[in-house]
């Protein structure tokens, strides 16, 4: 029987990838510590979800504690793939919480890879890395550019993820796939990230504040559009008999939308106006993500079907419907 683990089962991306493949019919053994980031309710609602499915088995710990590891073994000899999404997301957090990130980001994985390191039935650790590790390159750079000038410890944990990926796949002849996200969103989202939190702010009757006068640009990727093409990954790794593949791939949409724009855009859709307070740019934060997926496109034949409309119409309709005032 093949199995897939996820970890960060109960985070946004984690959630929703695991969703997929239980309706595709395939196992997932889920593991996630329901750490306090963010709103742990948001959380254990979507785990209910995926524990209604036969085919989920969840573990509550930490990639960290040798007790996880334990309670692996017995599954070891089954889990063929690994998608590792567990970690501390944030880019503005990280600028005063540094150490978080080289725990949960860096030895986190570490222990993840020491645990598979030797596993036969293993094919392919999947991880995820995230655009910031472009820092602030410039135009949209291709996955082979090399990044070495982070401009935040949680960029900084991300290149240094993929530094580790090259070490363990030359050492131990593992398949170490990094998957560079850009500015996901949609529905079960992370309540920290801007669109979400605008919302929340305007609940409470407040201005929402807007970074960098309103100047950033991001490549905004809708969640659906990203569980597609990150299992068009997962399957053409699955079918390759290589080992000892140590890589990453831009995962976001090509499509660049100004901040602006983006306000907008939610501004209609949620007929909401927004009272607005501009202020300067974050430490930490880059002015623009741009997705190149030359790479990619070539390899996997990426699609993008949600406009950013559609996609916050799809993302607005569940947050109006979301039982919880979220924090
Ligand atoms: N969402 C995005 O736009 C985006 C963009 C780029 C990169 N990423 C990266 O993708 C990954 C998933 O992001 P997300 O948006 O789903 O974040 P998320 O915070 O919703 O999910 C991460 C989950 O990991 C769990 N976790 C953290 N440390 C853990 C540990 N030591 N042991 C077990 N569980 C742990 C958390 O409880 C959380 O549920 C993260 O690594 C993030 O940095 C996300």
């Amino acid at each position: 029987m093949k199995k897939i683990l996820i970890t960060g089962v109960a985070g946004f991306i984690g959630f929703h990838a695991a969703k997929y493949e239980l309706e595709n019919g395939n196992y997932v053994i889920g593991v996630d510590n329901l750490d306090n980031y963010y709103d742990v309710r948001i959380k254990k609602d979507r785990l209910d979800i995926l524990k209604k499915q036969k085919k989920f088995l969840f573990i509550k710990d930490d990639l960290k504690n040798k007790n996880f590891y334990k309670k692996l073994k017995k599954h070891i000899r089954n889990i063929e793939s690994v998608l590792h999404m567990a970690g501390q997301a944030g880019v503005r957090y990280s600028i005063y919480n540094p150490e978080t990130y080289v725990i949960n980001n860096i030895l986190a994985y570490v222990k993840l890879l020491e645990f598979f390191k030797f596993s036969k039935k293993l094919k392919t650790i999947f991880y995820a890395s995230s655009s910031s590790v472009y820092g602030e390159s410039g135009e949209k750079k291709m996955s082979n550019f090399n990044v070495n000038r982070p401009i935040s410890i949680y960029s900084a944990s991300k290149i240094s993820m993929e530094l580790i990926s090259n070490v363990y796949s030359k050492l131990y002849n593992m398949n170490l796939i990094g998957l560079r996200f850009f500015t996901v969103y949609g529905p079960w989202g992370r309540p920290d990230m801007s669109y979400f939190k605008f919302l929340i702010t305007n609940k409470k009757n407040k201005p929402i504040e807007i970074y960098n006068f309103g100047k950033h640009q991001r490549s905004f990727t809708y969640i659906d559009d990203l569980i597609l093409n990150l299992f068009k990954i997962i399957k053409y790794y699955r079918k390759k008999k290589t080992r000892g593949v140590s890589c990453v791939f831009n995962l976001g949409n090509e499509k660049t939308i100004k901040l602006m724009e983006f306000l907008n855009t939610l501004e209609n859709v949620t007929n909401i106006k927004f009272k607005k307070k501009f202020v300067r740019k974050q430490m930490g934060d880059v002015q623009k993500t741009g997705a190149n997926l030359k790479i990619e496109n070539k390899k996997f034949n990426f699609r993008f079907n949600h406009s950013l409309r559609n996609g916050l119409e799809k993302f607005y309709k569940w947050f109006t419907e979301y039982k919880y005032n979220l924090k």
